[in-house]
């Protein structure tokens, strides 16, 4: 339809919906970008976006939480009894014929900036390991590429990134030569956008042809994989378990076949891995059982009431943190989108720029003025005909980078990689040396193609150096 058809088209419908301020510009705008703005409103589902305007923006209740919040069943990171014992045994071996047969995919949602770390460009090439520098991308495909080599199989990495970050991304891994995996064995792929609202329901404009939008959560995930063509990919390939995990952990255990292995023998559809949180208000999302079915109500969220809840031992009641690593069957994403369904939006008040239409020009604002819509990936566990959730141990598998300084910060991150080098060369007989407050007296980084995880350290013990306080070591 020629430009001027659409624009009728679309001044009407606007106005229907009550957002014809859009249009505020489009006379002044030269074809290409009256054409660029066409193509967004099209995109725009009104019915949507009208139940969205309704529900998120005009009529905002308080989080409804419901009435009956139990603590969630674990199983626990290390066997409690010889039955146990059997089933952990057997679903290490199953875990790891599954992997060895290329039935397990790795993926990182890495729509995230590294703006909280005061990083300019996606986390992902955030440098991180603690001798050598490495970027988080960089030691995830090691860790990738050292998995096919010690299970015997072609391992794909499927990356989400966000639409502000995908052509960065795209460029540093092609730049960095994909960190010496397959080029084509990487399959990365946007996920969607929402759009950006006032306080009153007007979608913000971020240029005078362009709707403000962000990225849709890492709930987005579950669609774009779909949307992508990532899933029909993995069909193809055979892969049935999808190994998701966040940009921001150095610490991860992609292939993990006891996680893998417990997931499918229980006919799980979407697992989680847990830890014990340090302290009741840790920000981590808790996981809690509701209706019979796992769900993880973020720390913001759960009465103070429980969060400060103790057994008679002491101990929390809602203990498991949310870890944000978790295995995905790949049946059950097909299921969602065939079927069809949606993830509840989670709203955030936030400073948005925004065009000011009797100004004509940008406004950075001081103060919040605009909504962001966002889904969670782990809101999709209540759909899953079974999930279950794995203890893991903080220090072996849980050093998120997210803050410039303090908790979470990149320091802590180093320190923890350096720690469990250290724990791991320790436990395979390996001296040493300590600081007097026990840390270890040397800078270590075993990198990926060593040692994927503790149990590989024993191949290796001839190539291990004897290490001297001060030392600084990378073991390749
Ligand atoms: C998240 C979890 C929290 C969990 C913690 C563990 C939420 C709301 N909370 O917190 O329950 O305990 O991690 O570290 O997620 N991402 C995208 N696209 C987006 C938004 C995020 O790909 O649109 C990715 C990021 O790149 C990152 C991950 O999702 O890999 C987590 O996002 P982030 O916003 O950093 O979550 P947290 O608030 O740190």
């Amino acid at each position: 339809m020629e430009l001027e058809k659409r624009y009728k088209k679309y001044s009407q419908l606007l106005q229907k919906h009550n957002q014809q301020h859009l249009f505020t510009f489009y006379n002044q705008l030269d074809k290409n970008s009256q054409n660029k703005l066409l193509k967004q409103i099209e995109d725009l589902n009104f019915k949507s976006l009208n139940e969205k305007i309704g529900r998120y923006v005009k009529n905002v209740f308080p989080v409804e939480l419901p009435a009956k919040i139990e603590p969630a069943g674990v199983y626990p990171a290390f066997p409690r009894s010889a039955e146990q014992k059997k089933k952990y045994e057997k679903a290490k071996q199953l875990g790891a014929n599954l992997i060895s047969k290329g039935k397990v995919a790795a993926f990182i949602v890495a729509g995230g900036q590294g703006t909280r770390l005061g990083f300019d460009g996606p986390k992902g090439d955030f440098p991180i390991s603690p001798v050598k520098n490495k970027t988080l991308f960089q030691l995830f495909a090691e860790m990738i590429k050292a998995a096919g080599i010690k299970y015997g199989f072609k391992p794909k990495w499927y990356i989400m990134t966000s639409p502000l970050n995908f052509e960065q991304t795209r460029k540093i891994l092609k730049d960095n030569n994909f960190y010496g995996l397959n080029a084509k064995d990487i399959f990365i792929f946007q996920q969607g956008a929402e759009v950006n609202l006032s306080t009153d329901g007007k979608i913000l404009l971020a240029q005078k042809d362009t709707p403000a939008a962000s990225p849709d959560g890492h709930g987005g995930s579950l669609k774009a994989l779909y949307k992508s063509g990532a899933i029909a990919d993995m069909r193809k390939a055979g892969i049935e378990y999808i190994s998701y995990f966040q940009v921001d952990n150095p610490l991860i255990n992609i292939f993990d076949p006891l996680f893998i292995g417990l997931h499918a023998m229980d006919k799980a559809e979407m697992s989680s891995k847990a830890l014990t949180k340090a302290q009741p208000f840790e920000k981590v999302g808790n996981f809690c059982l509701v209706d019979g079915k796992v769900t993880v109500i973020e720390y913001s969220d759960l009465p103070k009431k429980l969060t400060i809840k103790k057994n008679a031992d002491g101990s929390l009641v809602f203990s498991l943190g949310n870890t944000a690593i978790h295995i995905i069957s790949r049946n059950f994403v097909e299921r969602l989108n065939v079927k069809g369904f949606a993830l509840p939006y989670h709203r955030a008040i936030k400073k948005i720029p925004y065009v000011n239409l009797q100004k004509s020009r940008i406004i950075k604002p001081r103060k919040e003025n605009g909504i962001k819509l966002e889904t969670f990936v782990f809101d999709a566990l209540p759909l899953a005909k079974k999930s279950i959730i794995l203890e893991t141990i903080r220090s072996q598998e849980f050093a998120p980078v997210k803050n410039k300084s303090g908790t979470d910060s990149p320091k802590v991150a180093r320190r923890m990689m350096i720690a469990r080098a250290a724990d791991w060369l320790r436990e395979a007989g390996v001296k040493i040396p300590r600081k007097s407050d026990g840390s270890a007296g040397c800078k270590i980084e075993m990198a990926p193609s060593f040692a994927i995880c503790k149990e590989d350290i024993a191949k290796k013990k001839n190539k291990i150096p004897q290490i001297k306080s001060g030392d600084k070591i990378y073991m390749k």
